[in-house]
């Protein structure tokens, strides 16, 4: 039983909450582990204000699209109003400052359509206003959100820990591994989520608060892992009964994958404790039987050849050139023969040109916005990374993400 102070952070003592194994040792394990009714039916529970409500549930003010709506009007208003600003003024403000960065260009005498050298690129861009605004505009909305988040969810954390805590053993497996050994570049506080995936007990709520900012408005329904998900491209074969999703966040491509393939055993990994624990309340919560576990993805635990599909989704982008080697290989040794392997990450297919306002946004978000990788993960070339791991490229298929493009891959059998 996992009590709510054994995991307030990455130092805490080891917890392992029901069934640290594959999914068939759980269900020999607990075969009722949902109860009659689920964890709703597990009876009444008081919390620290007095506010009686069944536990598992997150706040008593009902949902927008899937998620529980935030504790109180203010909060959630003042998160509305920024994910509005964020999005004029990634929309607007940027369309005006993006002509401005053409206009200084043409002045230059450089081209407009050709990607120019980045460093000429800040030094053109660095200093003129409308760029400079945008960019501050949007980092400082992102502060704030934050900051507002941070308010709520640390500062009644004791409520939000007894919301995960009783229903640890409930649901699918949930394991946790305080004594994980995290890496430094899985530390930092990546685009600066206060405490990082791995320090603050209420990660998970604050990054799945704090990215229905980032999606502007197209996340509250799971849109798009749901439509990642049932896009997906699959064995040829058709044979899909174990799916494991690395660097699974707060698990919404993992129970996405699991509303496609009901019958699958589904896994999520992710080197945030408080992250997968958030994601255990979530899929309990829904009454989705999705296992989630704290693990490295460069090291799952996972037999050889287990996996029908391993994916991953906006997780390599954050993590460094060593580990993405690393990772590139576990995810072959653990993809069984004819498997399917599928990173959903900016730049997996190729690197179209940038333009100079491009370059500077990109700039100012690896500088600012804490994105220690993203250059990293740019320049290198993940197709060559995924076939010296062994796997056989797949350019044709389903396009998971469309922006994104195919960047898929099969063990060959
Ligand atoms: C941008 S988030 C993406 C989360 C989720 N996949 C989503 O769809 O929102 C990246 C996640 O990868 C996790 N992560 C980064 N490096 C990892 C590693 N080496 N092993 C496991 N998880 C990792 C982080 O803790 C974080 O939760």
């Amino acid at each position: 039983m996992i009590k709510r102070r054994t995991i307030l952070g990455a130092g805490a003592g080891a917890v392992l909450a029901s069934g640290a194994g594959l999914a068939s040792q759980a269900n020999a394990q607990d075969m009722n582990r949902w109860g009659t009714d689920g964890p709703s039916g597990l009876g009444q529970r008081t919390d620290t204000e007095g506010e009686v409500y069944p536990p598992g549930t997150l706040a008593p003010r009902g949902r927008f699209g899937r998620m529980e709506r935030l504790p109180t009007l203010e909060l959630e208003s003042r998160q509305n109003f920024l994910r509005s600003f964020r999005t004029w003024v990634n929309m607007s403000l940027s369309a005006k400052a993006a002509e401005r960065s053409n206009q200084v260009l043409r002045e230059n005498d450089l081209p407009i359509d050709a990607e120019i050298p980045e460093a000429r690129a800040l030094e053109l861009l660095m200093n003129e206003p409308l760029p400079q605004t945008a960019s501050r505009a949007w980092l400082s909305s992102q502060q704030l959100m934050w900051n507002g988040l941070r308010e709520e969810f640390e500062g009644r954390v004791e409520k939000y820990l007894g919301e995960m805590e009783a229903v640890d053993n409930y649901g699918g497996i949930l394991e946790l591994n305080p004594e994980l050994d995290i890496p430094k570049y899985a530390r930092h506080e990546i685009h600066i989520m206060p405490g990082g995936y791995v320090e603050s007990p209420v990660a998970g709520h604050l990054y799945h608060y704090g990215t229905n900012g980032f999606y502007m408005g197209r996340n509250d329904n799971d849109e798009i892992h749901i439509g990642a998900a049932r896009r997906m491209a699959i064995p040829a074969d058709g044979k899909v009964k174990r799916i494991l999703d690395l660097g699974t966040g707060v698990g919404q491509f993992a129970m996405a994958l699991k509303e496609r393939f009901p019958d699958a055993e589904v896994w999520g990994i992710d080197a945030g404790g408080p992250m997968v624990r958030y994601a255990h309340l979530v899929s309990t919560e829904r009454k989705l039987e999705v296992n989630f576990a704290q693990r490295m993805a460069e090291d799952t635990k996972f037999p050889d050849n287990y996996f029908d599909l391993v994916t991953s989704y906006i997780m390599f982008h954050e993590v460094d050139p060593e580990a993405t080697r690393k990772i590139m290989h576990e995810a072959y040794r653990i993809t069984r023969p004819g498997g399917v392997f599928y990173p959903i990450d900016f730049n997996t297919l190729d690197n179209p040109p940038r333009t100079a306002y491009q370059q500077y946004r990109s700039y100012m978000d690896h500088r600012w916005n804490c994105e220690p990788w993203t250059p990293k993960w740019r320049a290198c070339n993940p197709q060559q990374l995924i076939r010296d791991a062994g796997f056989d490229l797949n350019t044709e298929g389903p396009v998971a993400l469309p922006r994104f493009g195919v960047l898929n891959a099969t063990k060959p059998a």
